[in-house]
């Protein structure tokens, strides 16, 4: 499998504090059943700016490492990059780090709202060839109001990305029941880990993955696994017709 998201360069962020315990989260991961991880430190939140040399210094030296104690996963480098008027100045002077040097940006936005400059933001990406990965908007307060708010940047040409801990229930029932509705809305294109540690926020992904293909197809989460083939390889994502006006059906009974 391959995870998009990940935080597991020690020392850039809230991620592992030191080699040995990026070395166990490595570990971790190819158990979970992970070839392939991208690395993506937080970037332009209060707490951290990461700029991409640093991180690409950072990858080198964890997949040096990675070969010498043989452990079997590679890392790409990426950048969970926080919304801000910046982003796209940002990206002309060279800070930011695509998933891997392929089309796709993984953009995060704050806890409580999509920012009004997501729409300037995906319009400048659509004219640069970049497409925008929003990292977990079913943890967002504005999306849990509204989801149809995601329609309307999906049209725009951005792309969701849903974390494995939200729908195995680790943020609670409420966010677990959003990751469902938007799932059974083709309202997802992406599953990732996020892992941060190997304790709070661990490798899950195939159990997500398990998740999605009991209560929602496992056909639903082929299409999610191509698709992060897909973002490997710089390819276009498949993308469904979502699914506009919220469901009846009470998306707790998916629990
Ligand atoms: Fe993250």
């Amino acid at each position: 499998m391959i995870d998009i998201h990940t935080h597991i360069l020690h020392g850039l962020d809230d991620g592992p504090g030191s080699l040995e315990q990026s070395l166990e989260m490595a570990r971790m991961a190819v158990s979970n059943g992970i070839s392939t991880v991208f690395a993506t430190p937080h970037h332009r939140t209060s707490r951290y700016y990461t700029p991409s040399a640093d991180i690409e210094e950072a990858v080198a030296g964890l997949n040096e490492s990675l070969l010498e104690h043989g452990i079997p996963l590679h890392v790409k480098s990426g950048q969970e990059i926080r919304v801000t008027p910046n982003l796209i100045n940002d990206w002309y002077e060279d800070t930011l780090l695509t998933l891997g040097g392929t089309r796709y940006l993984l953009i995060e936005c704050p806890a409580y709202s999509l920012p009004a400059e997501l729409a300037e933001i995906c319009h400048e990406c659509s004219v640069l060839g970049l497409v925008p990965v929003i990292a977990h908007p079913e943890r967002n307060a504005e999306v849990a109001g509204d989801p149809d708010k995601l329609l309307q940047l999906a049209e725009w040409g951005a792309v969701f990305q849903l974390t494995s801990d939200s729908i195995l229930g680790t943020f609670g029932s409420k966010v677990q029941s959003l990751a469902f509705e938007l799932c059974s809305r083709r309202l997802i294109h992406l599953v990732a880990s996020d892992a941060h540690d190997l304790v709070r926020r661990p490798f899950r992904l195939s159990e997500a993955y398990e998740k999605i293909e009991a209560k929602i197809g496992g056909d639903y989460a082929e299409y999610c696994r191509r698709n992060a083939i897909r973002v490997a390889n710089d390819l276009a994502l498949e993308k469904r017709e979502p699914v506009a006006g919220r469901p009846r059906r009470i998306f707790a009974m998916f629990r």
